[in-house]
């Protein structure tokens, strides 16, 4: 352990960027030294707690205040009529809807905001909660997301003018005519309908604000739980009418986000308007039960997968029906021209002749969401029904999963891969992945094995998932969040003595951006990461961006890093020839230093360049002193990560519990920046994925009673769950990426839930399933043993 150490501290000090790098956030993230939303105290700072609803649907009669409003403590009580008088009952999301930011007429879904009281402390505010009288009419809910359009469901949205029915939007993709055509010719089609049960992102930290508005100044500061402060910020200024550069969104640590926090929550615009009514700083925290029942679920997809195929396991055509829960309002962010996210990579890894996808969105009495929970906006869904579909269609024709795959792969000289529902996969190769993955299995083996346990009556399954995802959104042409373009700026200064800070538009949550920027900067410059700070999280202090969720950090503000670096170099070298007194064409790079080219003896270090750019002298003709640059960067395409990964489980015929005994992840990212924060992203990827396969669903009575609201209820997986995680990789660059990076923080949280739910499939063969739904517990695949489904 110590060596590695060792190890890792040398290659803290080496000019050379990448490569295995203890994370430097860690000194002060593992030392409690962090600084949360929760740790920022102001002086004179007040409390805020919200008053939620317990009803699913309800109309409220009357909100009476004035018992809160005189408890000890009490500064503020605010409900959804004071609000309407301010014009700040209503906000928009980030996917083109509105949400209450506290109910006026009515309540529609439980734990909705009803009113918030802002007291001296945590305990008064919440004391004061109780306090309030509400009278609420309650409504008939609509629960069930199939029942939704019927025309006797109650209508949910009554607020949008017009509204007759529960329906959001209808999306399509692929070419339905071309698709029937192939599904009439094609000799084997399976069909199975497959729930993405709703499951939620639960970051370690819950979401909070503490907002202080400074009414001289006419500046508002926000400290905020969020994934992507800049957007946030010109949202801000487009509701509250406050100019923008009036408005300071600070991003501090942030203990997890998985999606989660990308959506502006009420909460946070109560701190806000709490403060200007206080002329105080105010705090909210919500606690772990208010994050569970109110802010932004996950999935809620059912479909109706079918695959055509012919009888040799040739993958013809792909069809999907999708009924999508979007609860009561849409509050997921996908770029505008995506409603479905990027659900449109449903047709995966393998060369089809055609594919469609039609789909239809509702309003249930539910809280808002379907974020992309660890994954690029919908395409953990669309990965989990490929997989699935792929998988039950080996079990119809009796071929190995494996070899159906092989055999349907998109070959490596057919990128860039144009798919049938028109996105353009950067690179890719996918058969050595698959290959090493089955070679770290013991694949053939593993087989043998199970056929001998068969026989025994024992119930052994090994599952496995390819996946293609499409992270890094993205080009300005035809992606952007509320009309704001998903760019990412970047910012590089080399002080005079050779140390750097670069200024950052993503926000990390605790993948390690400190550490790999700097590695992107350094493998550029040469500059030691340690030499380099990486700031972000401040929209006073960074250059404008859209943030980091769908994996998009690398792709995007990763290659805007290695362009601000070359910039940076590109005048280095001007500066370079002047001290050397030779042409540029006359210099090399090696890196951190320019020599002269057939001498080099003759040379100046990035570190000499740079007090010359700041220093006494004169600089070569037309070049400004200073060694900085400034970009923003608009990726051409997506980058396409795949990984292969297989999983074997044992299940106790006896009680059905399911152990997941390995797990062999092979991931392709690209160029690796940091192979240790790799592995640690995909370690933290498939837990999530046995959690979400196994464990966890957020699920509802027939009142729209929240079952999932304590982590009693709602099962997230620990490390007694997970078995040791085998990893490998291959390395296809993305051809367009100035590093050849893809993405890969959310690989495993996609490709794990198929992977472990065919396993588990596959292990109750011997009873005749084809699919069973996730989450599998212990009574759900009981129930299958039984030839019983369990409805989701
Ligand atoms: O947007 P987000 O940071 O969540 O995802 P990402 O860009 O996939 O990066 C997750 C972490 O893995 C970051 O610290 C990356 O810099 C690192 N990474 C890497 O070391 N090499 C890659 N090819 C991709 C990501």
């Amino acid at each position: 352990q110590d060596a590695k150490l060792t190890e890792f501290e040398d290659n803290d000090q080496k000019p050379v960027g990448f490569g295995r790098m203890l994370r430097k956030e860690d000194a002060r993230l593992l030392r409690g030294r962090g600084r949360f939303v929760d740790d920022v105290q102001l002086p004179g700072m007040l409390h805020l707690a919200i008053l939620r609803s317990p009803f699913a649907h309800a109309n409220i009669v009357s909100i009476d205040t004035s018992a809160a409003e005189a408890s000890p403590g009490v500064k503020a009580v605010v409900t959804g009529e004071t609000l309407k008088g301010l014009g700040l009952a209503w906000m928009p999301t980030l996917s083109n809807d509105v949400q209450a930011v506290l109910a006026t007429d009515r309540v529609r879904f439980q734990g909705q905001e009803v009113a918030f009281v802002v007291a001296e402390d945590r305990y008064q505010a919440r004391d004061a909660l109780e306090l309030i009288d509400v009278e609420y009419e309650v409504l008939e809910p609509v629960v069930d997301v199939r029942k939704a359009l019927s025309p006797d469901a109650p209508v949910i949205r009554t607020d949008l003018e017009g509204k007759t029915d529960n329906h959001v939007f209808d999306w399509e993709t692929g070419d339905e005519e071309e698709t029937n055509r192939v599904f009439a010719s094609a000799d084997v089609i399976v069909k199975e309908d497959i729930v993405y049960p709703r499951v939620h992102p639960a970051p370690m930290e819950t979401c909070g604000s503490v907002a202080d508005f400074d009414p001289v100044e006419g500046k508002l500061r926000l400290w905020s739980t969020t994934q992507a402060p800049h957007a946030h910020r010109t949202l801000y200024a487009i509701v509250a009418g406050l100019p923008e550069h009036k408005i300071q969104v600070i991003a501090p640590d942030i203990g997890g986000g998985f999606g989660n926090k990308v959506p502006i929550y009420p909460g946070y615009v109560h701190s806000i308007v709490g403060s200007i009514v206080t002329g105080k700083p105010v705090k909210w925290m919500e606690d772990r039960s208010e994050n569970l029942i109110s802010t932004g679920f996950a999935r809620d997809y059912i479909m109706r997968a079918e695959i055509a195929a012919t009888r040799e396991g040739k993958i013809l055509a792909i069809r999907t029906n999708v009924l999508a829960d979007h609860g009561a309002f849409n509050g997921t962010a996908a770029p505008v021209k995506y409603p479905a996210g990027f659900f449109g990579v449903f047709t995966g890894s393998y060369d089809l002749q055609a594919a469609h996808c039609k789909m239809t969105a509702v309003y249930t009495n539910k809280a808002p969401g379907g974020v992309a929970y660890a994954c690029s906006f919908r395409i953990t869904e669309a990965v989990y029904l490929v997989e699935r579909i792929v998988d039950a269609l080996a079990y119809e024709l009796q071929i190995d999963p494996a070899e159906l795959r092989l055999k349907n792969f998109i070959q490596p000289e057919q990128f860039p891969y144009t798919t049938k529902t028109g996105w353009v996969y950067d690179s890719g190769d996918y058969e050595p992945t698959m290959r090493l993955a089955m070679e770290m299995a013991g694949y053939d083996e593993l087989r043998k094995e199970q056929a001998e346990k068969r026989a025994r009556g024992e119930l052994m399954g090994i599952g496995i998932a390819f996946f293609t995802e499409a992270v890094g959104a993205g080009p300005r042409k035809n992606m952007d969040i509320l009309g704001l373009g998903m760019a990412d700026g970047c910012e590089l200064r080399v002080h005079p003595t050779g140390k750097a800070v670069v200024r950052l538009s993503v926000k990390t949550q605790g993948q390690g951006h400190e550490t790999t920027f700097a590695q992107i900067i350094a493998e550029e410059l040469g500059i030691p990461p340690a030499d380099i700070d990486v700031l972000h999280g401040d929209t006073d202090n960074t250059p404008f961006g859209l943030g980091t969720y769908g994996s998009r950090s690398t792709p995007v503000s990763g290659a805007a890093a290695a362009l601000v670096a070359r910039k940076v170099r590109d005048k280095a070298k001007l500066i370079a020839s002047g001290m050397l007194e030779v042409s540029v064409a006359d210099l090399d790079w090696v890196k951190g230093a320019f020599q002269v080219k057939g001498d080099p003896g003759r040379s100046v270090t990035i570190q000499e360049i740079a007090f010359r750019a700041h220093g006494a002298g004169d600089l070569p003709d037309g070049v400004e002193g200073g060694l900085e640059a400034q970009i923003c960067y608009n990726p051409s395409n997506l980058t396409y990560p795949h990984g292969a990964y297989i999983c074997v489980v044992d299940i106790d015929p006896g009680t059905a519990e399911v152990k997941v005994r390995r797990f062999i992840a092979v991931d392709d990212c690209g160029t690796r920046i940091n192979p240790m924060i790799i592995e640690g992203q995909v370690h933290g990827g498939l837990t999530d994925g046995v959690g979400m396969a196994l464990m966890e669903m957020i699920s509802f009575d027939e009142d729209g009673n929240c079952l999932g609201a304590s982590l009693m209820d709602y099962l997230i997986p620990t490390a007694l769950e997970v078995p040791d995680w085998e990893t490998g990789y291959t390395v296809t660059p993305s051809p367009h990426h100035p590093i050849g990076a893809k993405g890969i923080g959310e690989s495993a949280t996609v490709g794990s839930p198929p992977a472990i739910v065919n396993a588990v499939v596959d292990a109750l063969k011997p009873f005749g399933i084809r699919h069973a739904d996730m989450p599998l517990t212990p009574s759900r695949v009981w129930d299958a043993m039984r030839g019983q489904a369990t409805p989701p």
